[in-house]
Protein backbone atom coordinates (compact mmCIF):
# COMPACT_ATOMS: atom_id res chain seq x y z
CA UNK A 1 0.00 0.00 0.00
CA UNK A 2 1.83 3.42 -0.91
CA UNK A 3 1.10 6.04 1.80
CA UNK A 4 1.94 9.53 1.96
CA UNK A 5 2.70 9.76 -2.00
CA UNK A 6 5.75 11.94 -2.89
CA UNK A 7 5.87 14.20 0.10
CA UNK A 8 8.93 14.39 2.18
CA UNK A 9 7.23 15.23 5.39
CA UNK A 10 8.69 18.03 7.92
CA UNK A 11 12.97 18.45 7.74
CA UNK A 12 13.91 17.62 11.42
CA UNK A 13 16.76 16.80 12.57
CA UNK A 14 17.08 12.60 12.88
CA UNK A 15 16.49 11.08 16.43
CA UNK A 16 16.92 7.91 17.82
CA UNK A 17 13.25 7.85 19.91
CA UNK A 18 13.46 5.37 21.52
CA UNK A 19 16.17 2.60 22.53
CA UNK A 20 16.94 -0.29 19.55
CA UNK A 21 15.78 -3.49 20.05
CA UNK A 22 19.46 -4.84 20.61
CA UNK A 23 20.09 -2.12 23.81
CA UNK A 24 16.53 -3.15 24.99
CA UNK A 25 17.56 -6.79 25.05
CA UNK A 26 21.40 -6.16 26.64
CA UNK A 27 19.53 -3.15 29.35
CA UNK A 28 16.50 -6.26 30.11
CA UNK A 29 19.21 -8.80 30.68
CA UNK A 30 20.97 -6.51 33.33
CA UNK A 31 17.55 -5.35 34.94
CA UNK A 32 16.65 -9.34 35.09
CA UNK A 33 19.46 -9.99 36.78
CA UNK A 34 19.32 -7.11 38.70
CA UNK A 35 15.73 -8.14 39.64
CA UNK A 36 17.07 -11.72 40.21
CA UNK A 37 19.92 -11.43 42.24
CA UNK A 38 17.52 -8.97 44.67
CA UNK A 39 15.34 -11.45 45.12
CA UNK A 40 18.04 -13.66 45.61
CA UNK A 41 19.71 -12.02 48.40
CA UNK A 42 16.23 -11.38 50.41
CA UNK A 43 17.13 -12.99 53.67
CA UNK A 44 20.05 -11.34 53.99
CA UNK A 45 18.96 -7.90 54.59
CA UNK A 46 15.99 -6.46 57.34
CA UNK A 47 12.52 -6.95 56.37
CA UNK A 48 11.41 -3.68 57.66
CA UNK A 49 13.71 -0.85 55.93
CA UNK A 50 15.89 0.40 58.68
CA UNK A 51 16.00 3.95 57.82
CA UNK A 52 14.69 7.78 58.79
CA UNK A 53 12.68 9.19 56.90
CA UNK A 54 14.00 11.86 54.10
CA UNK A 55 17.15 9.21 52.99
CA UNK A 56 16.74 8.93 49.81
CA UNK A 57 15.02 12.56 48.85
CA UNK A 58 18.97 13.27 50.09
CA UNK A 59 20.46 10.83 48.51
CA UNK A 60 18.66 12.18 44.79
CA UNK A 61 19.45 15.69 43.08
CA UNK A 62 16.78 17.63 43.72
CA UNK A 63 16.01 18.37 39.96
CA UNK A 64 15.61 16.04 36.81
CA UNK A 65 19.17 15.52 34.70
CA UNK A 66 18.77 18.07 31.81
CA UNK A 67 20.44 15.02 29.86
CA UNK A 68 19.55 11.53 29.16
CA UNK A 69 21.81 8.91 31.32
CA UNK A 70 22.72 5.68 30.70
CA UNK A 71 20.46 3.29 31.43
CA UNK A 72 23.48 0.72 33.48
CA UNK A 73 23.87 3.81 35.21
CA UNK A 74 20.22 4.03 36.41
CA UNK A 75 19.96 0.46 37.52
CA UNK A 76 23.32 1.24 39.69
CA UNK A 77 21.46 4.05 41.44
CA UNK A 78 18.21 1.50 41.69
CA UNK A 79 20.47 -0.96 43.45
CA UNK A 80 22.75 1.62 45.44
CA UNK A 81 19.85 3.73 46.47
CA UNK A 82 16.59 2.66 46.32
CA UNK A 83 16.62 -1.06 47.16
CA UNK A 84 18.06 0.21 51.46
CA UNK A 85 15.57 2.51 51.15
CA UNK A 86 12.94 -0.42 50.63
CA UNK A 87 10.30 -2.88 52.74
CA UNK A 88 10.99 -5.98 51.42
CA UNK A 89 7.28 -7.41 50.70
CA UNK A 90 8.62 -10.19 49.14
CA UNK A 91 11.09 -11.31 52.81
CA UNK A 92 10.75 -14.02 53.98
CA UNK A 93 10.19 -12.67 57.26
CA UNK A 94 8.00 -10.01 56.87
CA UNK A 95 5.09 -11.19 58.58
CA UNK A 96 3.29 -7.69 59.19
CA UNK A 97 -0.05 -6.68 57.81
CA UNK A 98 -1.48 -9.03 55.42
CA UNK A 99 1.79 -9.86 53.46
CA UNK A 100 1.92 -9.27 49.49
CA UNK A 101 4.56 -11.69 47.93
CA UNK A 102 5.01 -11.77 44.54
CA UNK A 103 5.78 -14.69 42.65
CA UNK A 104 8.25 -14.63 39.50
CA UNK A 105 5.72 -15.46 37.25
CA UNK A 106 3.93 -12.40 38.15
CA UNK A 107 6.89 -10.45 37.91
CA UNK A 108 7.33 -11.51 34.76
CA UNK A 109 3.91 -10.85 33.92
CA UNK A 110 4.10 -7.09 34.78
CA UNK A 111 6.99 -6.75 32.34
CA UNK A 112 4.82 -8.23 29.21
CA UNK A 113 2.31 -6.36 30.50
CA UNK A 114 4.42 -3.08 30.92
CA UNK A 115 5.75 -4.24 27.37
CA UNK A 116 1.99 -4.63 25.80
CA UNK A 117 1.22 -1.35 27.40
CA UNK A 118 -2.34 -1.75 26.44
CA UNK A 119 -4.78 0.42 27.74
CA UNK A 120 -8.22 -1.46 27.91
CA UNK A 121 -10.43 1.17 28.53
CA UNK A 122 -12.88 -0.35 25.34
CA UNK A 123 -13.12 -3.93 24.50
CA UNK A 124 -11.35 -2.71 21.20
CA UNK A 125 -8.22 -0.96 22.60
CA UNK A 126 -7.52 -3.96 24.67
CA UNK A 127 -9.67 -7.22 23.36
CA UNK A 128 -6.95 -9.57 25.22
CA UNK A 129 -6.71 -7.30 28.17
CA UNK A 130 -10.30 -7.73 28.32
CA UNK A 131 -11.21 -11.18 27.53
CA UNK A 132 -8.05 -12.32 29.82
CA UNK A 133 -9.61 -10.26 32.78
CA UNK A 134 -12.76 -12.01 31.59
CA UNK A 135 -11.53 -15.65 32.08
CA UNK A 136 -9.02 -15.12 35.02
CA UNK A 137 -11.83 -13.67 36.91
CA UNK A 138 -13.88 -16.68 36.36
CA UNK A 139 -10.86 -18.93 36.85
CA UNK A 140 -10.71 -17.45 40.47
CA UNK A 141 -14.46 -17.81 41.00
CA UNK A 142 -14.17 -20.67 40.15
CA UNK A 143 -10.71 -22.20 42.30
CA UNK A 144 -12.82 -20.58 45.68
CA UNK A 145 -15.79 -22.04 45.05
CA UNK A 146 -17.98 -19.45 43.59
CA UNK A 147 -21.00 -20.51 41.12
CA UNK A 148 -20.68 -19.60 37.29
CA UNK A 149 -23.06 -16.29 37.10
CA UNK A 150 -20.69 -14.57 38.79
CA UNK A 151 -18.98 -12.16 36.28
CA UNK A 152 -15.58 -10.11 37.62
CA UNK A 153 -12.62 -7.43 36.92
CA UNK A 154 -9.65 -6.39 37.55
CA UNK A 155 -9.44 -3.12 40.26
CA UNK A 156 -5.96 -1.45 41.91
CA UNK A 157 -6.97 -2.32 45.38
CA UNK A 158 -9.73 -4.16 47.34
CA UNK A 159 -10.49 -0.17 48.72
CA UNK A 160 -11.59 0.39 45.01
CA UNK A 161 -13.37 -2.42 44.66
CA UNK A 162 -14.95 -1.96 47.97
CA UNK A 163 -15.97 1.63 46.27
CA UNK A 164 -17.15 0.03 43.03
CA UNK A 165 -19.53 -2.00 45.19
CA UNK A 166 -21.37 0.31 46.95
CA UNK A 167 -21.58 2.57 44.30
CA UNK A 168 -23.69 -0.34 42.86
CA UNK A 169 -25.45 -0.86 46.07
CA UNK A 170 -26.54 3.00 46.23
CA UNK A 171 -27.96 2.49 42.80
CA UNK A 172 -30.00 -0.16 43.68
CA UNK A 173 -31.06 1.40 46.93
CA UNK A 174 -31.49 5.02 45.11
CA UNK A 175 -30.98 5.19 41.60
CA UNK A 176 -32.43 8.61 41.77
CA UNK A 177 -28.64 9.49 43.05
CA UNK A 178 -27.40 9.15 39.48
CA UNK A 179 -29.66 12.48 38.32
CA UNK A 180 -29.85 14.02 41.31
CA UNK A 181 -27.05 13.57 43.60
CA UNK A 182 -27.76 13.08 47.85
CA UNK A 183 -29.13 16.28 48.17
CA UNK A 184 -32.75 15.98 49.38
CA UNK A 185 -32.65 11.56 49.30
CA UNK A 186 -33.26 9.54 52.35
CA UNK A 187 -30.36 9.01 54.87
CA UNK A 188 -28.56 5.67 53.47
CA UNK A 189 -27.02 3.31 55.68
CA UNK A 190 -24.23 0.87 54.95
CA UNK A 191 -23.65 -1.84 57.69
CA UNK A 192 -20.27 -3.67 58.93
CA UNK A 193 -19.15 -5.24 61.79
CA UNK A 194 -16.72 -3.36 64.16
CA UNK A 195 -13.83 -5.32 62.57
CA UNK A 196 -14.53 -3.96 58.97
CA UNK A 197 -11.70 -2.55 57.33
CA UNK A 198 -11.94 1.31 57.14
CA UNK A 199 -12.08 1.00 53.45
CA UNK A 200 -15.78 0.37 54.13
CA UNK A 201 -16.32 3.52 55.98
CA UNK A 202 -14.19 5.43 53.79
CA UNK A 203 -16.12 4.24 50.69
CA UNK A 204 -19.49 5.47 52.23
CA UNK A 205 -17.79 8.57 52.77
CA UNK A 206 -16.82 8.80 49.65
CA UNK A 207 -19.71 8.41 47.73
CA UNK A 208 -21.62 11.49 49.73
CA UNK A 209 -23.16 9.19 52.28
CA UNK A 210 -21.16 10.58 54.84
CA UNK A 211 -19.50 8.84 57.56
CA UNK A 212 -22.92 8.87 59.32
CA UNK A 213 -23.88 6.45 56.48
CA UNK A 214 -22.03 3.58 57.98
CA UNK A 215 -23.29 1.74 61.06
CA UNK A 216 -20.52 -0.42 62.91
CA UNK A 217 -21.96 -3.75 63.75
CA UNK A 218 -21.03 -5.52 67.58
CA UNK A 219 -18.77 -8.99 67.30
CA UNK A 220 -19.35 -11.58 69.38
CA UNK A 221 -16.51 -12.97 71.19
CA UNK A 222 -14.63 -14.12 68.40
CA UNK A 223 -14.61 -10.94 66.34
CA UNK A 224 -17.34 -12.42 64.11
CA UNK A 225 -20.35 -9.84 63.20
CA UNK A 226 -23.23 -10.52 65.50
CA UNK A 227 -26.63 -11.42 63.34
CA UNK A 228 -28.84 -10.54 65.87
CA UNK A 229 -27.13 -7.11 66.06
CA UNK A 230 -26.95 -6.34 62.35
CA UNK A 231 -30.94 -7.50 62.70
CA UNK A 232 -31.48 -4.94 65.81
CA UNK A 233 -29.53 -1.79 63.74
CA UNK A 234 -31.47 -2.16 60.96
CA UNK A 235 -34.78 -2.29 62.04
CA UNK A 236 -33.78 0.84 64.58
CA UNK A 237 -32.60 2.35 61.36
CA UNK A 238 -35.95 2.18 59.29
CA UNK A 239 -37.87 2.95 62.46
CA UNK A 240 -35.69 6.13 62.21
CA UNK A 241 -36.59 6.82 58.87
CA UNK A 242 -33.06 5.70 57.34
CA UNK A 243 -33.02 3.87 53.83
CA UNK A 244 -30.51 0.95 54.83
CA UNK A 245 -28.54 -0.03 51.58
CA UNK A 246 -25.90 -2.42 51.62
CA UNK A 247 -24.11 -5.05 54.56
CA UNK A 248 -20.30 -5.82 54.24
CA UNK A 249 -19.74 -8.90 55.71
CA UNK A 250 -16.24 -10.02 56.15
CA UNK A 251 -14.84 -13.29 55.52
CA UNK A 252 -10.58 -12.55 57.00
CA UNK A 253 -11.00 -9.34 58.78
CA UNK A 254 -7.78 -7.36 59.04
CA UNK A 255 -7.18 -8.03 62.81
CA UNK A 256 -7.67 -11.21 63.14
CA UNK A 257 -8.59 -12.67 59.87
CA UNK A 258 -12.23 -13.70 61.96
CA UNK A 259 -15.06 -14.85 59.38
CA UNK A 260 -18.70 -12.82 59.63
CA UNK A 261 -21.51 -15.48 59.71
CA UNK A 262 -21.91 -15.10 56.14
CA UNK A 263 -24.98 -16.89 55.44
CA UNK A 264 -27.13 -15.81 58.44
CA UNK A 265 -25.43 -12.00 57.26
CA UNK A 266 -26.82 -12.97 53.68
CA UNK A 267 -30.62 -13.85 54.85
CA UNK A 268 -30.67 -10.72 56.95
CA UNK A 269 -29.65 -8.49 54.41
CA UNK A 270 -31.90 -10.25 51.44
CA UNK A 271 -34.62 -10.04 53.59
CA UNK A 272 -34.43 -5.96 53.74
CA UNK A 273 -33.29 -6.10 50.05
CA UNK A 274 -30.00 -4.86 50.74
CA UNK A 275 -26.92 -5.38 49.19
CA UNK A 276 -24.92 -8.02 50.17
CA UNK A 277 -20.63 -7.28 49.80
CA UNK A 278 -18.25 -9.72 50.66
CA UNK A 279 -14.74 -8.39 51.66
CA UNK A 280 -12.69 -11.81 51.21
CA UNK A 281 -9.94 -9.26 49.95
CA UNK A 282 -7.46 -11.83 51.82
CA UNK A 283 -9.37 -14.66 53.57
CA UNK A 284 -10.88 -15.17 50.15
CA UNK A 285 -7.76 -17.54 48.86
CA UNK A 286 -8.26 -20.06 51.64
CA UNK A 287 -11.39 -20.72 50.17
CA UNK A 288 -9.00 -22.71 47.11
CA UNK A 289 -8.71 -25.26 50.10
CA UNK A 290 -11.72 -27.88 49.83
CA UNK A 291 -11.05 -27.92 54.06
CA UNK A 292 -11.25 -24.32 53.79
CA UNK A 293 -14.03 -23.38 51.58
CA UNK A 294 -16.34 -22.54 54.38
CA UNK A 295 -14.41 -19.34 54.64
CA UNK A 296 -17.25 -18.54 51.51
CA UNK A 297 -20.20 -20.27 52.50
CA UNK A 298 -22.91 -18.39 51.78
CA UNK A 299 -20.86 -15.78 49.64
CA UNK A 300 -22.50 -17.53 46.52
CA UNK A 301 -25.64 -15.46 47.01
CA UNK A 302 -23.79 -11.95 47.22
CA UNK A 303 -24.26 -9.12 45.24
CA UNK A 304 -20.61 -8.56 45.38
CA UNK A 305 -17.37 -10.70 46.30
CA UNK A 306 -13.60 -8.67 46.01
CA UNK A 307 -10.55 -10.93 46.80
CA UNK A 308 -7.15 -9.04 46.08
CA UNK A 309 -4.66 -12.05 44.38
CA UNK A 310 -1.88 -9.56 45.96
CA UNK A 311 -2.74 -10.32 49.54
CA UNK A 312 -2.70 -14.18 49.50
CA UNK A 313 -2.20 -15.09 46.09
CA UNK A 314 1.11 -14.59 45.02
CA UNK A 315 0.16 -11.99 42.74
CA UNK A 316 2.36 -8.52 42.49
CA UNK A 317 0.43 -5.30 43.68
CA UNK A 318 -1.72 -4.81 42.56
CA UNK A 319 -4.72 -6.85 41.60
CA UNK A 320 -7.93 -7.32 43.75
CA UNK A 321 -10.89 -9.26 41.89
CA UNK A 322 -13.79 -7.77 42.07
CA UNK A 323 -16.59 -10.67 41.34
CA UNK A 324 -20.49 -9.39 41.21
CA UNK A 325 -23.31 -11.67 40.21
CA UNK A 326 -24.82 -8.00 39.37
CA UNK A 327 -22.78 -6.61 36.87
CA UNK A 328 -25.73 -4.59 35.28
CA UNK A 329 -25.83 -2.60 38.06
CA UNK A 330 -22.55 -1.92 38.29
CA UNK A 331 -22.79 -0.94 34.78
CA UNK A 332 -26.15 1.66 35.39
CA UNK A 333 -23.62 3.33 38.78
CA UNK A 334 -20.97 3.75 36.41
CA UNK A 335 -21.68 3.80 32.55
CA UNK A 336 -21.30 7.13 31.16
CA UNK A 337 -19.84 7.50 27.56
CA UNK A 338 -18.92 10.46 25.95
CA UNK A 339 -19.33 10.17 22.03
CA UNK A 340 -15.30 9.63 21.35
CA UNK A 341 -15.53 6.46 22.91
CA UNK A 342 -18.97 4.91 21.21
CA UNK A 343 -17.87 1.84 19.57
CA UNK A 344 -19.61 -0.62 17.28
CA UNK A 345 -19.07 -3.89 18.49
CA UNK A 346 -22.23 -4.79 20.38
CA UNK A 347 -22.28 -5.56 23.91
CA UNK A 348 -24.36 -7.86 25.68
CA UNK A 349 -25.58 -7.38 28.75
CA UNK A 350 -24.97 -10.76 30.15
CA UNK A 351 -21.06 -12.99 29.67
CA UNK A 352 -18.24 -11.49 27.89
CA UNK A 353 -20.05 -9.81 24.69
CA UNK A 354 -17.72 -6.87 23.34
CA UNK A 355 -17.69 -5.54 27.24
CA UNK A 356 -15.84 -2.33 27.87
CA UNK A 357 -14.56 -2.04 31.23
CA UNK A 358 -14.79 1.75 31.65
CA UNK A 359 -18.42 0.99 32.32
CA UNK A 360 -17.64 -0.85 35.36
CA UNK A 361 -15.62 1.80 37.58
CA UNK A 362 -14.58 5.26 38.22
CA UNK A 363 -11.12 4.98 35.95
CA UNK A 364 -11.30 5.18 31.75
CA UNK A 365 -7.93 3.38 31.46
CA UNK A 366 -7.06 0.62 32.66
CA UNK A 367 -3.45 -1.15 32.49
CA UNK A 368 -3.50 -5.11 31.60
CA UNK A 369 -3.29 -6.66 35.44
CA UNK A 370 -4.81 -10.04 34.12
CA UNK A 371 -1.64 -11.20 32.65
CA UNK A 372 0.34 -11.76 35.76
CA UNK A 373 -2.66 -13.39 37.12
CA UNK A 374 -3.32 -15.35 34.38
CA UNK A 375 0.50 -16.29 34.65
CA UNK A 376 0.44 -16.91 38.66
CA UNK A 377 -2.70 -19.09 38.22
CA UNK A 378 -0.91 -21.44 35.35
CA UNK A 379 2.54 -21.78 37.17
CA UNK A 380 1.07 -22.82 40.15
CA UNK A 381 -2.02 -24.51 39.03
CA UNK A 382 -4.91 -25.02 41.41
CA UNK A 383 -2.46 -28.04 43.53
CA UNK A 384 0.61 -25.75 43.42
CA UNK A 385 -1.77 -22.79 45.11
CA UNK A 386 -3.43 -25.30 47.47
CA UNK A 387 0.23 -27.17 48.95
CA UNK A 388 1.04 -23.79 49.71
CA UNK A 389 -1.86 -22.08 51.56
CA UNK A 390 -1.70 -25.39 53.41
CA UNK A 391 1.93 -24.69 54.28
CA UNK A 392 0.94 -21.32 55.66
CA UNK A 393 -1.58 -22.92 57.89
CA UNK A 394 0.24 -25.11 58.73
CA UNK A 395 3.49 -22.59 60.17
CA UNK A 396 0.49 -20.64 61.64
CA UNK A 397 -0.72 -23.65 63.81
CA UNK A 398 3.11 -24.54 64.78
CA UNK A 399 3.63 -20.90 65.98
CA UNK A 400 -0.40 -20.88 67.82
CA UNK A 401 0.89 -23.91 69.56
CA UNK A 402 4.30 -22.49 71.07
CA UNK A 403 2.39 -19.00 71.89
CA UNK A 404 -0.12 -21.37 73.95
CA UNK A 405 2.36 -23.55 75.32
CA UNK A 406 5.16 -21.14 76.53
CA UNK A 407 4.17 -19.73 80.37
CA UNK A 408 4.47 -15.69 79.72
CA UNK A 409 2.58 -15.55 76.33
CA UNK A 410 -1.24 -15.18 75.99
CA UNK A 411 -3.13 -15.64 72.77
CA UNK A 412 -5.42 -12.72 72.21
CA UNK A 413 -7.95 -14.26 69.65
CA UNK A 414 -8.95 -17.44 67.74
CA UNK A 415 -6.56 -18.40 64.51
CA UNK A 416 -9.19 -19.59 62.00
CA UNK A 417 -6.53 -18.84 58.97
CA UNK A 418 -2.68 -17.92 59.32
CA UNK A 419 -2.95 -14.68 61.19
CA UNK A 420 -1.96 -14.65 65.32
CA UNK A 421 -2.83 -11.74 67.73
CA UNK A 422 -0.68 -12.52 70.84
CA UNK A 423 1.24 -10.57 73.63
CA UNK A 424 3.91 -11.12 76.00
CA UNK A 425 2.32 -10.76 79.76
CA UNK A 426 3.26 -8.86 82.44
CA UNK A 427 3.53 -10.54 85.74
CA UNK A 428 1.37 -8.55 87.95
CA UNK A 429 0.76 -5.95 85.06
CA UNK A 430 -2.58 -4.24 84.45
CA UNK A 431 -3.60 -2.89 81.00
CA UNK A 432 -1.53 0.21 80.20
CA UNK A 433 1.56 -1.75 81.65
CA UNK A 434 0.50 -4.77 79.08
CA UNK A 435 0.95 -2.08 76.22
CA UNK A 436 3.62 -0.15 77.49
CA UNK A 437 5.64 -3.63 77.01
CA UNK A 438 4.24 -4.88 74.20
CA UNK A 439 5.04 -1.94 72.43
CA UNK A 440 8.18 -2.05 73.26
CA UNK A 441 8.46 -5.64 72.43
CA UNK A 442 7.13 -4.37 69.42
CA UNK A 443 9.73 -1.81 68.39
CA UNK A 444 12.38 -3.77 69.58
CA UNK A 445 11.87 -6.76 67.48
CA UNK A 446 11.22 -4.46 64.60
CA UNK A 447 14.35 -2.35 64.94
CA UNK A 448 16.55 -5.84 65.45
CA UNK A 449 15.51 -6.12 61.96
CA UNK A 450 15.54 -9.79 61.79
CA UNK A 451 11.55 -10.30 61.13
CA UNK A 452 8.83 -7.57 60.57
CA UNK A 453 5.25 -7.76 62.68
CA UNK A 454 2.62 -5.23 63.08
CA UNK A 455 -0.08 -4.88 65.88
CA UNK A 456 -3.73 -4.64 66.28
CA UNK A 457 -6.18 -3.14 68.66
CA UNK A 458 -8.83 -6.00 69.80
CA UNK A 459 -11.72 -4.51 72.32
CA UNK A 460 -8.75 -1.56 73.52
CA UNK A 461 -6.19 -4.22 73.71
CA UNK A 462 -2.82 -3.53 72.65
CA UNK A 463 -1.74 -6.56 70.56
CA UNK A 464 1.00 -8.18 68.64
CA UNK A 465 -0.13 -9.66 65.12
CA UNK A 466 1.82 -12.02 62.53
CA UNK A 467 0.91 -13.00 59.71
CA UNK A 468 2.00 -16.17 57.43
CA UNK A 469 1.55 -16.13 53.90
CA UNK A 470 4.48 -14.95 52.47
CA UNK A 471 5.54 -17.00 49.26
CA UNK A 472 9.59 -17.70 49.95
CA UNK A 473 8.26 -17.93 53.72
CA UNK A 474 9.87 -21.60 55.35
CA UNK A 475 9.22 -23.30 58.81
CA UNK A 476 13.12 -22.18 59.94
CA UNK A 477 11.63 -18.54 59.47
CA UNK A 478 8.98 -19.07 61.64
CA UNK A 479 10.98 -20.49 64.28
CA UNK A 480 13.54 -17.27 63.40
CA UNK A 481 10.38 -15.32 64.39
CA UNK A 482 9.52 -17.01 67.82
CA UNK A 483 13.15 -16.68 68.81
CA UNK A 484 12.94 -13.17 67.80
CA UNK A 485 9.87 -12.57 70.25
CA UNK A 486 11.24 -14.13 73.04
CA UNK A 487 14.21 -12.32 72.56
CA UNK A 488 12.38 -8.70 72.52
CA UNK A 489 10.15 -9.85 75.25
CA UNK A 490 13.30 -10.56 77.65
CA UNK A 491 14.97 -7.10 76.43
CA UNK A 492 11.80 -5.62 76.85
CA UNK A 493 12.15 -5.98 80.76
C1 LIG B 1 -10.13 -7.23 55.02
C2 LIG B 1 -9.51 -6.13 54.22
N1 LIG B 1 -10.24 -5.48 53.29
C3 LIG B 1 -9.73 -4.49 52.56
C4 LIG B 1 -8.43 -4.09 52.70
C5 LIG B 1 -7.89 -2.97 51.86
O1 LIG B 1 -7.01 -3.51 50.93
P1 LIG B 1 -6.35 -2.66 49.76
O2 LIG B 1 -5.03 -2.25 50.26
O3 LIG B 1 -6.26 -3.61 48.60
O4 LIG B 1 -7.24 -1.51 49.47
C6 LIG B 1 -7.61 -4.74 53.63
C7 LIG B 1 -6.21 -4.36 53.80
O5 LIG B 1 -5.42 -5.01 54.44
C8 LIG B 1 -8.17 -5.76 54.41
O6 LIG B 1 -7.46 -6.37 55.37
Amino acid sequence: MSRGGEAAGPDLPDLQAEMTADEFRRHGAAALELAARYLERLDEVPPLAQVEPGRLVSALPPGPPDEGEDLGAILADFERLVVPSTTHWNHPRFFAYFNSSAAGAGVLGELLAATLNVNAMLWRTGPAATELEYVVCRWLAELVGLPPHFDGHINDTASTSTLVALAAAREQAYPEARELGLSGAPALRVYGSTQAHSAVEKAVMTLGMGRQGYRAVACDAEFRMDPAALQAAISEDLEAGFRPCAVVATAGTTATTSVDPIPEVEAIAHRHGLWLHVDAAHGGAAAILPERRWVLAGADRAESVVINPHKWLFTPIDCSVLLTSRPEVLRRAFSLVPEYLTTPEPDREEGMGARNLMDFGVALGRRMRALKLWMVLRYFGRQGLEARLRQHLAMAEWLRTQIEQEPGWELSAPVPLATLCFRHLVPGGGEAELERHNQEVLRLVNADGDVFISHAVLEGRFVLRATIGGLRTTPADVVRLWSALQEGAVAAG
